[in-house]
C-alpha cells in the first residue's frame, strides 16, 4: 500500500529548546494514520500533527479498546539514524492486538509507515546523547456505539516525540515501593501486553506512592503478593553476586525488548542469566546480608534505570548505597555506544535510516 503524504505548511522545528526536552510533551511536525474498515487497513497517510475529532460515543473512550507500543530512534556519530528494534516492536503488537481483538498491523506495514514517518521528520532527532526520539504507534476502537462489543472501525497511528530521560531522577537511581493493596496483573489478564487500560489501572497506586516519596509502585504478583513482577513502566532485574535474576515471562509481565537486549548483552559478557520467579523478602534479606549487588529497571522510556531503594511493608533497604552499579552503568553505555553508531551493531538491532 502506497502512504500519500501530506506536508505541512510550517515546520515548528525551530521553535524546539532542544537542550531542555522532558518527556512526551512535544511532537513532531507529522504523524502517520491508517483507518480499518469493512474487514481491511486502508488509507495510509502521513499528514501535519493535528487534532482528531472524534464522536463522544467513541468506543476507546469507554471500553479501552486500545493498545500502543513505544520505542526509539537515536542520531548517530554518522549522522545517521538508529531505530532500535522496530521489528521486534511490530511483533510485539500483533500480539497485543489479539488479545484485545484489535485486527492486527501487519509487521511490514508498520515497519514502512515507520520509516516514511521518520525520513520527513529526521531532524526531530535529539542530536544529545542521553536524548531520543521516542515514537509511540497505537491503535484504537472507532465505532460509535455503546454497547460493550468489539469495534468494526480502528486507527493506527504513530505520532513522535524528541525526549529526554523518563524519570524526574535522571540516570540517578530511583526508590521503589511495594503495594500491599494493589495489583497490576493476574493471570489470564492484560498484564503481558501494551494495552491502555493497564496503564490507567496503575495511576492509583503510584500517586499514593509519589505522595509518599518513592518514584513508582513495584509490583507483586496478583495471586500471592509475594513474587516480585514489574514496575509497569520497566521490568526489573537484579545481580546477585554473579548472577543475572529478572522475573520470567509468564502472562503478567510485559515482554520487554530493552529487558531482551540486556539478558542478550549480559549472557555474551558471561554473566549468569537466570529468569526465575524472586520473592519479595528474597530481595530485602539478600539487600541485607549484601548478596544484592545492584537492581535495575529497563525499558525503551526508563533506558536502564538503576534503583536505589526497596520499601516493602515497614521494611526498607538501600541498594549500592544508593548509587549506580557497575552493571547497569555498562549496560547503560553499552546500549548508548550501539544506538548512537560507536560500536558495533552485532546483533542487527539498528534500522539506519
Ligand atoms: C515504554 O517504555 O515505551 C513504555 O511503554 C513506558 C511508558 C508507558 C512511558
Amino acid at each position: 500500500m502506497d502512504i500519500k503524504t501530506i506536508k505541512t505548511k510550517k515546520s515548528r522545528l525551530d521553535e524546539v529548546d532542544f537542550d531542555n526536552l522532558g518527556f512526551g510533551d512535544l511532537f513532531s511536525d507529522h504523524m502517520f494514520i491508517m483507518d480499518y474498515e469493512n474487514g481491511e487497513w486502508k488509507d495510509p497517510r502521513i499528514v501535519p500533527f493535528e487534532n482528531l475529532s472524534v464522536s463522544p460515543a467513541m468506543m476507546t473512550l469507554h471500553y479501552a479498546q486500545t493498545i500502543f507500543e513505544g520505542l526509539k530512534a537515536y542520531y548517530t556519530k554518522d549522522k545517521k539514524i538508529c531505530v532500535f528494534r522496530p521489528s521486534a516492536h511490530a511483533s510485539r503488537m500483533v500480539v497485543s492486538a489479539k488479545r484485545l481483538c484489535i485486527p492486527k498491523v501487519e509487521p511490514e506495514m508498520f515497519l514502512k509507515a515507520l520509516t516514511e514517518l521518520l525520513k520527513l521528520d529526521r531532524g526531530w532527532v535529539p542530536k544529545k546523547r542521553e536524548n531520543s526520539l521516542y515514537i509511540r504507534p497505537f491503535i484504537f476502537a472507532t465505532d460509535e456505539y455503546l454497547g460493550v462489543s468489539v469495534s468494526n472501525t480502528y486507527k493506527f497511528m504513530i505520532i513522535t516525540s524528541p525526549v529526554s530521560l523518563y524519570y524526574k531522577e535522571g540516570l540517578n537511581p530511583v526508590s521503589l515501593i511495594t503495594s500491599g493493596k494493589y495489583v497490576r496483573a493476574c493471570q489470564g489478564g492484560t498484564g503481558h501486553i501494551k494495552a491502555g487500560g493497564n496503564y490507567a489501572a496503575s495511576l492509583y497506586p503510584a500517586k499514593e506512592a509519589k505522595k509518599k516519596g518513592f518514584t513508582q509502585v513495584l509490583w507483586l504478583d496478583g495471586k500471592e503478593h509475594k513474587y516480585v513482577e514489574e514496575v509497569g513502566t520497566m521490568n526489573m532485574m537484579f545481580l546477585f553476586d554473579d548472577e543475572l535474576v529478572t522475573p520470567p515471562l509468564g502472562g503478567t509481565i510485559l515482554a520487554g525488548i530493552t529487558r531482551d537486549s540486556v539478558l542478550t548483552l549480559a549472557k555474551e559478557w558471561g554473566i549468569k542469566v537466570n529468569e526465575r520467579r524472586v520473592t519479595i523478602d528474597e530481595i530485602m534479606n539478600r539487600a541485607d546480608d549484601g548478596t544484592l549487588l545492584e537492581a535495575f529497571g529497563t525499558g525503551t522510556a526508563a533506558i536502564i534505570a538503576p534503583v536505589g531503594k526497596i520499601t516493602h511493608n515497614d521494611r526498607t533497604v538501600v541498594i549500592k548505597d544508593g548509587k549506580t552499579g557497575d552493571l547497569s552503568h555498562r549496560l547503560y553505555e553499552e546500549l548508548s555506544a550501539m544506538r548512537h553508531g560507536e560500536k558495533e551493531d552485532k546483533y542487527e538491532w539498528c534500522a539506519m535510516l
